[in-house]
């Protein structure tokens, strides 16, 4: 084991186990970020690997930006505890087979599967990765060599995930973190779609599901709860559920959605909005809802991935519209779209 793998052990004991205390998991988190930070020979203050590349489906942000991913903490914390977790599931249900685990959209680093090469040997476990950013996968690969751990890897792939034909479908897991709040611009959806259609029922999804939700919020209460450090003050109610990516969706929606790849539309959703709300909230937003796996789950402002979405403040003395109405659509800039309605 070379040093930087001794290193990457140390973090991972303390990610990888629930009862790290947040100082612990804070202090990792910044000892794991300088450790790939000489991982590989990339410059992030280079102007080129700023550069977002942008397809018919949205869009994959540079390496610069993916980066910056690692830097926060509950994400990345979630996501690689919440992996473990499944390897651990797969790994009890098959025990003689190595576990194969795909891992779209890596970055530079594969950060969120890295601490499983510590805890897991190269005969239970095995990668497929996969990046469409040119720089960020040939940083992928100097990072591999640099932890000494390319005898893990099955598959890797400079492609465009929401598209990839799968030449293996024994996939036990398939993990995907390409993702900003409300599921804007980015290409989780189609990659989710693209993938788990390939693939056989009991391939779990990481994250298992992602619920968009509409919040009516005060905006003053939710101030002070943020900076209380007393009990939790409550400040929104949930009105309904917009949008959805799991497993069930996929195999539901999927014919439809290849249909008019990349620019398929999901159904409209229907919200009443009560007209005396406008007492208690001033403010509508949508909440993103990232159950990882099991009870590795990233709540409201946890993460950047989970901050409330403001998309519309109720007027003074005037009331609501009875419905809001919204769909999410695919396509160069997807997203979940509104109107209101009588
Ligand atoms: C938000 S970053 C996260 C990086 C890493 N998964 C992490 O958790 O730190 C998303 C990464 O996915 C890549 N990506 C986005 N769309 C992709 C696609 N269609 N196919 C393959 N990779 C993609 C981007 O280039 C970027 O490196």
């Amino acid at each position: 084991m070379n040093n930087a793998k001794k290193q990457l052990s140390s973090i991972s004991s303390i990610l990888l186990n629930n009862e790290s205390s947040f100082g612990e998991a804070f202090q990792a988190i910044k000892l794991y970020k300088e450790l790939l930070q000489k991982a590989t020979s990339l410059d992030f203050d280079q102007e080129e690997n700023r550069e977002n590349i942008y397809t018919h489906s949205g869009k994959a942000i540079g390496p610069t930006w993916a980066n910056l991913c690692v830097d926060d903490l509950q994400r990345t914390r979630k996501f690689c505890s919440g992996l473990y977790k499944a390897v651990i599931e797969k790994r009890k249900a098959n025990p003689n087979q190595k576990t194969h685990v795909l891992y779209a959209g890596t970055g530079p680093f594969a950060t969120l599967i890295l601490p499983l090469t510590t805890v897991f040997t190269s005969s239970e476990i095995t990668f497929t990765l996969l990046e469409i950013n040119t720089k960020s996968f040939h940083a992928l690969k100097e990072t591999l060599a640099y932890f000494g751990i390319e005898e893990y890897i099955y598959g890797l792939e400079n492609v465009d995930a929401t598209n990839y034909i799968l030449p293996s479908k024994n996939i036990d897991i398939v993990v995907v973190e390409a993702m900003m709040f409300s599921l804007k611009g980015e290409h989780q959806v189609p990659i989710a779609y693209n993938l788990i259609k390939q693939l056989p029922c009991e391939t779990i999804l990481i994250p298992e599901d992602i619920t968009l939700n509409l919040l009516v919020v005060n905006s003053e209460r939710r101030h002070t709860s943020k900076i209380s450090t007393g009990s939790p003050i409550s400040y929104y109610k949930r009105l309904g559920t917009l949008f959805k990516l799991n497993k069930d969706e996929i195999r539901q929606n999927s014919n439809s959605f290849f249909e008019t790849f990349p620019y398929y539309e999901f159904k409209e959703t229907k919200i009443e909005i009560p007209i005396n709300i406008v007492q208690n909230f001033n403010e509508l937003h949508v909440e993103t809802r990232i159950t990882i796996f099991n009870d590795e789950v990233l709540e409201i402002d946890e993460s950047g991935l989970t901050v409330l979405d403001k998309i519309h403040q109720f007027k003074s003395m005037m009331l609501p519209s009875k419905f809001l109405i919204s769909q999410y659509m695919c396509g160069q800039n997807p997203g979940l779209y509104f109107r209101f309605e009588n």
